[in-house]
């Protein structure tokens, strides 16, 4: 009689792989960010109380990340440009550190990092603080060092993530972000009520659940379906945009597929030139109910590359029909606000990766030559 005892499989609490475990954690993830931030109608994130001189005397704000986080970053930008009305640039860290940017004690540096240890991230901290720059970390770990060089620190509470792609983690960053976003704008004035965007953000839990339950199984299909592909590719405009640069990332990771994210409006100026019968695209469509002028051209870009042969697979939101005609493949999520749409639209592209990658039989939380967290040179 031989019982054979795995630890990591224990640990994996009956899912195939660590990243299949993560990802069906997405709304418990975001649930526990959001935990204790909301007071009524408005966004207050308790860490933050008597920190507001952090958000009133800045004209302008960095954020700083590596690899998934900076793609939170670029979602964050937009939240928080439209929420607080402070200009938002984005950089990567190991570009920040060297190149003498212009920064001081009117400027703001968000630093974020699921492992609060990536060299580059804490370097780019350190350089900020040294130049005079006020700094605040989005961070999943507590008491990791970026944290502590850090004049404050919001933490996303996602829960250990142990795959080396990440995306708990990533998810749970957009869910910081935007609440620093409202946190920021209540701080400064410029948001008024609030109370549309918290119901947003207290729905967001059941939606992104809704989109596991609904499309798991046609994605992993699909996938199924394309392991044999050698290219995809990935469009995206507004908020979708680093949502297209994270799906491509996903499945670079952890497939070894080539893919590329490109905003949408960049079609014409070269990617266009990469569209041949079968290739497949993902087209990251918003709700028509944002901007009826960007849905349009979105749709616009759909007919570009149909037309050209490529193999469109849409994300849009449940009853968008403009997209039928076009599509070869329709998955859907849930309505949300703007700025939430993100958070349900990245759900399918992280089953899209997980999936692939187990139809030609890789190890999904150990993908070769990378790491968790780089922590070196
Ligand atoms: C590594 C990981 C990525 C992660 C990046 C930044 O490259 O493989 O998944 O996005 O580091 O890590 P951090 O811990 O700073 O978020």
């Amino acid at each position: 009689f031989d019982v054979s005892w795995d630890a990591a499989a224990a640990e994996k609490g009956g899912w195939s792989s660590f990243m299949a475990k993560e990802v069906a954690e997405q709304p418990e993830a975001v649930a526990n960010t959001i935990r204790g931030r909301i007071q009524g109608d408005q966004v207050v994130i308790p860490e933050l109380d008597g920190l507001d001189e952090l958000f009133l005397g800045i004209n302008r704000i960095i954020i700083t990340a590596c690899g998934t986080a900076a793609y939170s970053a670029l979602v964050g930008k937009y939240a928080i440009e439209q929420w607080a009305r402070i200009p938002v640039d984005v950089e990567l860290a190991h570009e920040f550190r060297y190149r003498d940017p212009v920064i001081g004690d009117d400027t703001l540096v968000v630093s974020i990092s699921q492992s609060g240890e990536t060299m580059d991230t804490l370097m780019a901290v350190k350089y900020a603080s040294e130049r005079g720059a006020r700094t605040l970390s989005i961070c999943n770990t507590q008491g990791a060092t970026i944290p502590r060089e850090s004049d404050a620190v919001v933490y996303t509470h996602a829960g250990p993530e142990v795959a080396v792609a990440s995306t708990k983690a990533f998810s749970a960053q957009i869910t910081a972000l935007l609440l620093l976003g409202l946190h920021m704008g209540r701080v400064r004035g410029s948001v008024a009520d609030a109370s549309a965007d918290v119901a947003e953000l207290a729905a967001l839990p059941e939606k992104i659940a809704k989109v596991l339950e609904s499309e798991q199984e046609h994605v992993t299909q699909l996938a199924g379906w394309m392991a044999d592909t050698r290219s995809v590719l990935f469009l995206g405009r507004h908020v979708g945009f680093p949502i297209a640069l994270e799906g491509a990332l996903k499945l670079k990771e952890i497939s070894y597929i080539h893919a590329e994210g490109f905003a949408a409006g960049e079609l014409k100026h070269g990617p266009i030139a990469l569209i041949e019968p079968g290739q497949p695209v993902f087209v990251l469509v918003p709700s028509p109910r944002h901007s009826a002028v960007v849905h349009s051209k979105v749709v616009s870009n759909i007919q570009e590359i149909r037309a050209r042969g490529a193999r469109v697979i849409v994300v849009a939101e449940e009853g968008d029909a403009a997209v039928l005609p076009f599509a070869d493949e329709v998955i859907r999520i849930p309505l949300a606000g703007a700025m939430f749409e993100p958070l349900l639209a990245v759900v399918p592209l992280q089953i899209f990766a997980m999936a692939l990658a187990t139809a030609k039989g890789l190890d999904v939380d150990q993908p070769r030559n990378l790491a968790k967290s780089v922590t070196v040179e």
